[in-house]
């Protein structure tokens, strides 16, 4: 079936976590269950659709986790690649594919694209003087680097960004830095590295956004306050070992910008799905076709790289589709308190999986999902959720249905007569309840989706209530029939809108 719209075929992708530690509900509920929602509904409505996720397996947080740790980065990312996806395929994640960047044809398709930017000299070379550790004797990119915050103050902000604020930064930025190597203060060293001028973008994003205004407010506020400010220049190679080459010989020993080597990920990816279809060119229609449409699943942090640098590359290159939407959630906060991986505040997806079944986890994270502003996860919560809608309303009522039907009906379906004003009441509402609950996940709101749906349960077992077919069974069985004809009918159609 076509997309409601000018779209032949859907490419769906998810953050790609970063492969230095297990995933945490907080993960979930941002880039990966509402995902995985729009993605299963596009599905059941035969459209067609690639959903792509995979390993992030670069950049400074594994490393750091590998000196932590006295391992290599290898061994990081393949402990954690295999434990993220096996933890996902037991949420229910539906991924077409989950692949992982430290793969050859990620590396492969990574310097591709360097080299076509490069040949279309889009970069600046140069020299600047940038933070480095004497005592490790290395350089300090990102997250090597701790200070406070230029923009609101905040103590522990990354040399790449501030996690309380937002905002995008760069080492030298930073008040009081310090080397999170040796915690010692780091001098200034010279050192040449590749940019993409983000200015000379700066008129070509600012257009292509101005044609979505249907995106989410909290994501057009966060780009449009990034242009506001004006757009600059952005280095894209980095002085560690770990990571991508880049594809000159005068850059012996730099690699990728993590962050430019990343979303790429996406293209790498979708390429070893097409590869294992043995139609290795089907990547293209997917990357390269405008009747795309292209959705990136993101958590808050990720909006510029997503809205601004990753097009600006896209633009650069000129052969790809940009995104059509990208509906990235705020954060979800753990019993008041922000979730934190390196302060270990979290519920582990493994742990929570060990002890408790997945489905009311995905029911009370939508429930509960920060798509417009931050929230905040509460047992006390999910306990309740749980206990008065799932099992007192959905349950109670599929229960109470399929039970009535064995003992009277003997398990089979009974014919339907003539309605009354309530059947046709809650016929109606059956019929119309697809399209209502499609509407809202066709336009992100998976809340607002899954009230409507909870609230079609509650309706039907109002229903059963209200026609009190335990006593119609006696006083009027051709009524009684009809009831349980319709509370099946409605069973079947609450599976389809689950
Ligand atoms: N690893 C990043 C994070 O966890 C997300 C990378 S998204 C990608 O914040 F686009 F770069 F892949
Ligand atoms: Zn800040």
């Amino acid at each position: 079936m076509a997309a409601p719209d000018k779209f032949k075929r859907i490419l769906v992708t998810s953050a790609l976590p970063y492969a230095n530690g297990p995933i945490h509900l907080g993960h979930l509920a941002g880039a990966y269950l509402p995902a995985d929602i729009y993605v299963r509904y596009q599905r059941l409505k035969k459209r067609d659709v690639v959903y792509i996720c995979g390993s992030d397996e670069h950049g400074v947080p594994i490393t750091i986790a590998a000196e932590k740790e006295g391992v290599s980065p290898q061994d990081i990312v393949d402990k954690f690649h295999f434990r993220n996806k096996e933890a996902f395929e037991r949420f229910g994640m539906s991924f077409t594919f989950y692949g992982r960047t430290s793969s050859p044809v990620h590396h492969e398709t990574s310097r591709e694209i360097f080299t076509t930017l490069n040949d279309k000299n889009i970069f600046q070379r140069k020299t600047e003087e940038q933070l480095f550790d004497a005592k490790a004797n290395m350089f300090l990119p990102d997250r090597y680097v701790k200070g406070e915050c230029p923009i609101c103050g905040y103590e522990e902000a990354y040399g790449d960004q501030c996690e309380k604020c937002g905002s995008s930064l760069s080492p030298t930025e930073l008040k009081n830095p310090k080397s999170a190597l040796s915690d010692d203060t780091p001098q200034l060293k010279k050192t040449e590295h590749w940019y993409i001028p983000l200015g000379d973008f700066q008129d070509r994003v600012a257009k292509w956004i101005d044609t979505h205004k249907e995106w989410k407010p909290n994501v057009l506020g966060q780009v449009k306050s990034w242009l506001n400010d004006g757009l600059g220049d952005r280095a894209v190679t980095r002085d560690l070992s770990w990571g991508v080459q880049v594809p000159l010989p005068e850059a012996n020993g730099k690699v990728l910008y993590v962050w430019f080597d990343a979303p790429i990920g996406y293209i790498s990816a979708t390429k070893e799905w097409a590869e294992q279809q043995n139609d290795p060119d089907l990547w293209k229609t997917y990357w390269q076709d405008e009747e795309t449409k292209l959705v990136h699943f993101i958590g808050k942090d990720n909006i510029v790289f997503h809205c601004i640098m990753f097009p600006a590359m896209l633009m650069a290159h000129g052969k790809y589709v940009l995104p059509e939407n990208v509906p990235a959630n705020e954060f979800l906060n753990l019993e008041g308190a922000k979730l934190s991986t390196s302060k270990n505040y979290a519920v582990w997806l493994e742990d929570y999986l060990q002890k408790y079944e997945v489905d009311p986890l995905r029911y009370y994270l939508t429930a509960t999902a920060p798509e417009t502003k931050d929230s905040d996860f509460v047992w006390q919560e999910y306990l309740q959720r749980n206990n008065s809608e799932l099992a007192d309303i959905l349950g109670n009522f599929i229960n109470r249905t399929l039970a009535f039907t064995a003992k009277r009906f003997d398990g089979a379906i009974p014919a339907r007569g003539k309605l009354d004003d309530m059947d046709q009441g809650l016929l109606q509402t059956l019929n119309q309840a697809p399209e209502k609950v499609g509407e809202a996940i066709e336009k992100f709101e998976m809340r607002k989706a899954l009230f409507s749906f909870i609230d079609v349960a509650r309706s039907c077992n109002k229903y059963f209530n209200d026609q009190e077919p335990w006593k119609t069974v006696k006083s009027d069985p051709e009524k009684c029939a009809t009831t349980i004809n319709i509370c099946l009918h409605a069973c079947n159609m609450l599976s389809l809108l689950m």
